[in-house]
This record gives structure tokens, sequence and C-alpha cells, in this order.
């Protein structure tokens, strides 16, 4: 009798199987659970007037790679950590050793970063489910505009200002110290989803703009991703 083949169980991997994709993973070098940086969307210097090509190279390839570097050592230490996904880790917040808080979160706070900019013009229209949102809570774009302005020029030291969507459906605008962000669920830094934050450490800006951050933010705006930031918003309002 002839058994078809969607018919069968799935097959598992015979247990020599595992052992050599687990040789031939070190011997390239790369843990199963490393984490990775990822290149930026655009060429460096795709993002100039408003962020210059030298600040875009030294910030992804040196200081996120950094912050991903130093995760990978972190959580290779700590066995209890290290089969978790980096979102999985955000969630434990307070509760995490402060160099694996740091570095996740510089991580992620990053990845998010590069993707929710583009070139200028190449940035899209915020979509009018978004833009009902915003209104809703903001009154109107130039309110979210000043509004989010406001929280990143006032964050004090280095961090970020945040978009999130709460869990009761609002929009919200907060602000976070070092790498810390709202999927910590920390005190002071908002709690919910991360539709779009804004790097305001001097790393971000300040070969260009020196202490002028307000004059970064006004720039950063004509960078806006719409279409990246209209996806998280369908995506956070999805049904889970
Ligand atoms: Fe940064």
């Amino acid at each position: 009798m002839v058994v078809m083949a969607q018919n069968r169980l799935p097959m598992w991997p015979r247990p020599w199987a595992l052992v050599v994709a687990l040789l031939v993973l070190l011997a390239c070098g790369q843990p199963v659970w490393a984490f990775q940086l990822p290149p930026l969307p655009y060429a460096a210097d795709a993002l100039e007037p408003a962020i210059d090509a030298r600040t875009m190279t030294i910030h992804h390839d040196r200081h996120h790679a950094g912050y991903v570097k130093a995760l990978n050592a972190a959580v290779a230490a700590d066995p209890a950590l290290a089969e978790l996904s980096l979102e999985q880790l955000l969630a434990r917040g307070a509760r995490l050793p402060e160099v694996v808080r740091n570095n996740a979160g510089g991580h992620w706070n990053h990845s998010q970063f590069w993707t929710a900019m583009a070139p200028p013009g190449q940035g899209g229209e915020p979509s009018e489910a978004l833009t009902g949102a915003i209104e809703a809570s903001f009154g109107s774009l130039a309110g979210l505009r000043e509004q989010f302005s406001a929280a990143a020029a006032s964050r004090f030291g280095s961090g970020w200002a945040w978009l999130i969507l709460k869990p009761n459906g609002e929009l919200a605008i907060t602000s976070s110290a070092n790498q810390d962000n709202p999927l910590m669920g920390l005190r002071g830094s908002g709690r919910g989803t991360p539709l779009l934050g804004l790097d305001v450490w001097e790393h971000a800006y300040y070969l260009n703009y020196q202490n002028r951050r307000p004059d970064y933010i006004e720039a950063w705006w004509s960078l806006l991703n719409w279409d990246e930031l209209n996806h998280r918003y369908a995506a956070a309002r999805a049904p889970s």
C-alpha cells in the first residue's frame, strides 16, 4: 500500500544530523543564539543633509554593532537568558542584569530606528487609520510633531523619544533614558508598543549639530518613513 507523502507525520532530524548542524554552526563561528547586526536599509549618505554619512556609518557600524557584540557576550554567559528572543529579554525589564538591559535595548532601539527613516521624499504618507488615531490623541499631525519634538528635546542626557500604542488603544508620547524602551514596562518610560523611536544620544547627531539637538530633531522629521509607521501601527492593532 502506498502511503501518500502528505499524510505522513513530519520526519524529525536524526540525532547525528543535529550534531552535524551544530558542528557546522560552531565551525562558522556563529552560535545559534547570536543576535545579528541588521544592515542599513539604504546607503549611508542617503539621509543627507539631515543626517550625514559619517554619522550614519559610525552610528551603525560602531555603536549599534557594539551593542550587538556586547549583548551576545552577555547572554552567552548566562544560560537562563541565552534561549530568549530579543523581545522576551526586553519584557524582563528591570529584572535584567544591567549589561543585558542596556545592550538588548540598544540593539532593539537602533534596529527600529534605521527602518523608521527613509531618504527625503521616499517615506510616503500617513495612512487614513494612523491619521485618525493621531488626530484623536494629538489634535493633528502638527500636534504630534510638536509634542514628540518637545519630548525629544527635553529628555535629559542620553535617551529616546517614543510614540507608543498604549494597551487601551490610544497613542501616547513618552521618552526613556539610556537604552531603555517602552517594551520594558519601566516606570517613567511609558508602557505600550513602540511605533516610533528617535535617538537623542549625542552620538546620533553631534558631528553635524554639536549641541543643537532641536535642529537635529527638526531635520529628522524630513526622514520619517510613514510607510513603515503605517505598517507598525496596523501590526500593533492586529489581534495577536
Ligand atoms: Fe544611537
